[in-house]
């Protein structure tokens, strides 16, 4: 079944960004100039997704603002003769079809990815996590998408970590199958470098099976009271094959302080129009 649907949930707290995340959705930071979840939306139309659902919180309209057609906006524009940046603005609003649905409350990402079931239906969809900016030639879903219609079963985007980084990651116990696909034998949140079944991390991006939501609903919150995917994951594997891909591309956690600086770094050194002066700022710096 082609993978169509795709759900962007946006209701967590943002708490490693704060202040900046009091007021303003974490995934409307921009990296240059294009919020996070522009990157995101970007992907998974290159990954041939049709329709994203967004999972809205308090605090989080700018994101709708942003994918809405901003009329206002483009007469402006227009009215000054700024065709490039117009055809800039109207694209991103006519980019795939969105639908938002709000998590009253961040009860967990689990219960986040619940709250899109009426909107998903009995299909399998595809889950993109705003803090993941993954840069790579493929798009990072499309990857998942091919291991998915080879293997018809849940797929999970995974990265090798450093074996001393195991405990900021969930990592599968895996079972290879090829190069860079690896069935999940078991999944481990944030393990002891000691204890780590393998130092394959999940990265945020993954295709999972309707299946998940009738296991998602019995499972049990976690700690602070979430209910967590892994946990959900944890019991589809009881039932369902899950598989790892690892993909290519480099992955930045723009969610995190460090992670976004070194995103916001290396995405202004590729850029056409910046990068070479900036490339000059950084080497005059007397660091
Ligand atoms: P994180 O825990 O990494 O993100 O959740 P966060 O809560 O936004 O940020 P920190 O950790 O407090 O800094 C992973 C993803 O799941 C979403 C988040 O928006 C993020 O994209 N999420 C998490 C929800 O939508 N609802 C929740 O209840 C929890």
């Amino acid at each position: 079944m082609k993978i169509r649907k795709a759900v962007i949930p946006v209701a967590g707290l943002g708490t490693r960004f704060l202040p900046a995340t009091k007021a303003s959705p974490k995934e409307m930071l921009p990296l240059v100039d294009k919020p996070l979840i522009q990157y995101v939306v970007e992907e998974a139309k290159a990954s041939g997704i049709e329709e994203i659902i967004i999972v809205t919180g308090r605090g989080k309209r700018a994101i709708e603002d942003h994918f809405d057609s901003s009329v206002e906006l483009e007469y402006e524009l227009f009215e000054k003769k700024r065709f490039d940046l117009l055809e800039e603005i109207k694209n991103i609003s006519n980019m795939v079809t969105f639908a938002y649905t709000r998590q009253k409350k961040a009860l967990g990402l689990g219960h986040a990815i619940l709250c899109a079931e009426p909107i998903v239906g009995n299909e399998p969809f595809a889950v993109f996590l705003g803090d993941d900016i993954i840069d790579s030639r493929v798009p990072c879903m499309k990857q998942l998408i091919d291991v998915y219609e080879e293997y018809h079963g849940s797929v999970i985007a995974i990265q090798e970590v450093k074996q001393k980084e195991t405990k900021s990651y969930g990592i599968i116990k895996p079972r290879k199958m090829k190069d860079r696909v690896y069935k999940v034998l078991d999944l481990v949140e944030k393990p002891e470098p000691t204890k780590a079944p393998s130092n394959l991390a999940v990265i945020g991006r993954y295709i999972l099976s309707p299946e998940i939501f009738r296991v998602l609903k019995k499972t049990s919150p976690g700690k602070h009271g979430e209910i967590q995917l892994t946990d959900g994951l944890k019991t589809l594997l009881k039932e369902e094959n899950i598989y790892g891909c690892e993909f290519s591309g480099v992955r930045y956690d723009a969610g995190d302080k460090l992670g976004f600086l070194k995103a916001t770094v290396e995405f202004a050194l590729k850029r056409k129009d910046l990068g070479k002066e900036f490339k000059k700022y950084l080497k005059q710096l007397d660091l």
